[in-house]
C-alpha cells in the first residue's frame, strides 16, 4: 500500500532493499507494522549514570502503549544521556554532542516521529535541539522532579541545600558529621532535582514553548499522572505525524516569547538563556540575549521556590502547577503561539487555579515586581553578560569594588581560604577561563564559595564575575556568561587583582574602571588565559574549534540551523 510516511522509503516495495529493512525489524510484529503505520522513536535518556532519568524506561513503556493504541509502532532509541552530577569536566561540554548524535540517529533511521524523554539538566535542551534540527514531529515528556526529602525536620532542596549546608560547615555553624548525615536524605526518590534548578526550569520552558502536553511539566516523577500523560503523548505523536505537524510548524518567535515570560515568572535558571538561544538557533528563529531582557524584565516573580524562595517542585504541583502560573501572566503571553495539541498555549489556561498563594502568588501580589534576567554590557562584557537579580542581594546590585582575580577554578580553590588573601566583603571576585572554549565546556562554577574568613565574619554574599555558568540551584550576586570569554580574548582576560569593577544592574552595565591606554599596554600578553591549552583530539578538539559564545547559545557553528528529515542514500 502507498504511504507518504518517511519510513516507507525503507519499508515499502518488493525489492531486495525493502526486504532487508523489514526482515531484521520483524521481531514478531504484524505485517501491518510495515504497511503505513508511523514508526515512532522514543528518544530515551534513561541511564544508571544519569540517576535523575533512571526511571524513564518505565515512562517509555507508557509512551509505547499510547503509540500502539494510536496505530503507530514504538521504537526504543537510547540516546546520549548526561548526568549533571557525574559527567566531567561538565555536562555542558557534551550537550551539543548529545544533540548532534540524537539528530543524526533520528535522521539515519526509518523514523516518522519522536517522543523525547528527558529530565536532568542537559537532556531536555539537547533533545529539543535535535528535534528542531531534524524537524520530525516531536513531543517532549519531562521525567518530573523527585519527592522532597527532609533532614532534621526541614525539607531539603537538592542541589540548593548542599551549597547552603557546605557553607555552614565552612562557617563553623554545622558539624561535618551532620553535613554527611544529610547526604542520605537529599535524594528521596526517582526524578530530577526538586528545586527551580535547570531541570525543572527546562521542563517548564519546554511546556511554554508548546512542546509538551499542557499541564504535564512539573508532574512529579512518582506521580501516576506522569505515566498517564506519557501514554497520551504516545497517542499524540501519532496524530502529529498524520497531520504533518513538525517543530518548524510549531516553534515561532512567539513560542520563545512565551518561554521567556515563563522563565521570568517562575524565577527559572539562568542556564535557560543559553539553552533557549541554542534551540532557537537550531529552529532558525532569531532570538537574542536582549530579547530576554526586553521580554522578561517586567514580568513578575510568582513562584516561591528555592533557590530564590522557600518551596519545592511538589509544592508547585500541589499549589496549582505551571498552568496556574501562566494564567496569571496570560496577558503577557503570545496568544497565537501553538502547542503540540494544535491549540494555542493560552487556550489551555482557563481551568487553572492557584490553590496555595504562598507557593504561587497571584499577579496582584507578586514576590517581586520585575523578575527577569538582566542583560549587562560594558567594557568588561562587550558582547553581554547576565545576572539574575531575583537571586542576588539588592544592596549589591549597584556596587564598586576591587577585583580579586582567579585564573581557573583550581587557582580559586587553592587560594580562596588562604588567611593572607587580600579580600574583603566589598571585593569583586573574578573567575575566568570558564567559558565554552576556556574550560572547555562552560561549567557551573560562577557562584564561587565565599572566603572562609569572610563567612566567619557573617558575610553571605559578594559580587562575583565569571565567564562560566551558574547552577540553576545556586544563588548570589553573580554576573555570569561574560562574553566574549577570556579564552576568546575578551576583556575579562585583562583584569588584574586590584582593578576597580563597577556593577550597575539598574543601568545594565558592568565595567572595568581601568584607563584604555593601560588596558592597551596589557595586550596581547594577558589576552590569553594562563593554563589554557587547546585539546588535541576527539570531541573536545571539535568543540573548542567550533563552539560559539554564550551570547548566542554556545552551539557549534556548523550545528546551527536545520538539515530537516531528508532521507539519505541507501546503505547497501
Ligand atoms: Fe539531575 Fe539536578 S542533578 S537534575
Amino acid at each position: 500500500m502507498e504511504s507518504s510516511l518517511r519510513s516507507a522509503q525503507w519499508y515499502a516495495g518488493d525489492d531486495r532493499n525493502a526486504y532487508i529493512h523489514r526482515a531484521w525489524m520483524r521481531r514478531g510484529v504484524p505485517d501491518s507494522a510495515f504497511e503505513g503505520r508511523p514508526q515512532i522513536a522514543i528518544a530515551n535518556t534513561a541511564s544508571d549514570l544519569t540517576p535523575c532519568n533512571a526511571h524513564l524506561d518505565e515512562v517509555s513503556r507508557s509512551v509505547q502503549n499510547g503509540v500502539y493504541e494510536a496505530g503507530g509502532i514504538p521504537l526504543d532509541l537510547p540516546v546520549v544521556s548526561l548526568g549533571e552530577t557525574n559527567v566531567r569536566p561538565t555536562a555542558m561540554l557534551w550537550r551539543n554532542m548529545a544533540a548532534m548524535a540524537t539528530e543524526e540517529m533520528l535522521r539515519a533511521n526509518p523514523i516518522d516521529g519522536v517522543v523525547l524523554l528527558g529530565g536532568c539538566d542537559k537532556t531536555i535542551p539537547s533533545l529539543l535541539m535535535a528535534a528542531a534540527s531534524v524537524d520530525l514531529p516531536a513531543v517532549v515528556v519531562p521525567g518530573g522532579p523527585m519527592a522532597t526529602g527532609t533532614f532534621r525536620g526541614e525539607p531539603l532542596g537538592c542541589g540548593t541545600d548542599v551549597w547552603r549546608l557546605s557553607e555552614e560547615v565552612r562557617a563553623g555553624t554545622l558539624s561535618q558529621k551532620a553535613f554527611l548525615e544529610s547526604e542520605q536524605a537529599t535524594i528521596r526518590s526517582r526524578g530530577h532535582c526538586n528545586t527551580m534548578g535547570t531541570a525543572s526550569t527546562m521542563a517548564l520552558v519546554a511546556e511554554a514553548l508548546g512542546t509538551t502536553i499542557p499541564g504535564l511539566a512539573g508532574t512529579p516523577a512518582i506521580d501516576s499522572r506522569l505515566l498517564k500523560a506519557a501514554h497520551e503523548s504516545g497517542r499524540l505523536v501519532v496524530r502529529l505525524v498524520a497531520e504533518g505537524r513538525t517543530p518548524s510548524s510549531l516553534l515561532t518567535k512567539g513560542s520563545f516569547h512565551n518561554a521567556i515570560v515563563a522563565l521570568s515568572a517562575i524565577g527559572g535558571s539562568t542556564n535557560a538563556v543559553v539553552h533557549l538561544l541554542a534551540i532557537a538557533g537550531r529552529a532558525g528563529i532569531e532570538l537574542t540575549l536582549d530579547d530576554f531582557d526586553r521580554i522578561g524584565a517586567e514580568v513578575p516573580l510568582l513562584v516561591n521556590l528555592r533557590p530564590a524562595g522557600q518551596y519545592l517542585m511538589d509544592d508547585l504541583q500541589r499549589a496549582g502547577g505551571f498552568l496556574a502560573v501562566l494564567r496569571e501572566v496570560r496577558d503577557l503571553l503570545d496568544p497565537e503561539a501553538l502547542t503540540v495539541t494544535g491549540r494555542p498555549l493560552v487556550d489551555h489556561l482557563d481551568e487553572a487555579r492557584i490553590w496555595d498563594p504562598q507557593v504561587i502568588t497571584p499577579r496582584s501580589d507578586p514576590l517581586q515586581p520585575n523578575a527577569g534576567i538582566t542583560v549587562l554590557r560594558g567594557s568588561l562584557a562587550p558582547a553581554g553578560a547576565i545576572i539574575k537579580p531575583a537571586a542576588a542581594s539588592p544592596r549589591l546590585l549597584q556596587h564598586r569594588g576591587r577585583a580579586v582575580v582567579f585564573d581557573s577554578i583550581e587557582d580559586f580553590s587553592a587560594r580562596i581560604d588562604d588567611p593572607d588573601l587580600d579580600i574583603d566583603a566589598d571585593s569583586v571576585m573574578v573567575l575566568r577561563g570558564c567559558g565554552p572554549k576556556g574550560y572547555p565546556g562552560m561549567p557551573e562554577v560562577s557562584n564561587m564559595p565565599l572566603p572562609k574568613k569572610l563567612l566567619e565574619q557573617g558575610v553571605r554574599d559578594m559580587v562575583r564575575v565569571c565567564d562560566g555558568r551558574m547552577s540553576g540551584t545556586a544563588y548570589g550576586t553573580v554576573v555570569l556568561h561574560v562574553a566574549p570569554e577570556a579564552a576568546a580574548g575578551g576583556p575579562l582576560a585583562l583584569v588584574r587583582t586590584g582593578d576597580w569593577i563597577v556593577l550597575d544592574v539598574r543601568a545594565r552595565r558592568i565595567d572595568l574602571d581601568v584607563p584604555a591606554d593601560e588596558l592597551a599596554r596589557r595586550l596581547p600578553t594577558e589576552a590569553t588565559v594562563r593554563g589554557f591549552a587547546a585539546p588535541r583530539r576527539g570531541w573536545e578538539r571539535l568543540y573548542v574549534d567550533h563552539v560559539q559564545g554564550a551570547e548566542t547559545g554556545a552551539d557549534l557553528d556548523f550545528l546551527v540551523g536545520s538539515s530537516g528529515p531528508r532521507v539519505s542514500r541507501e546503505s547497501h
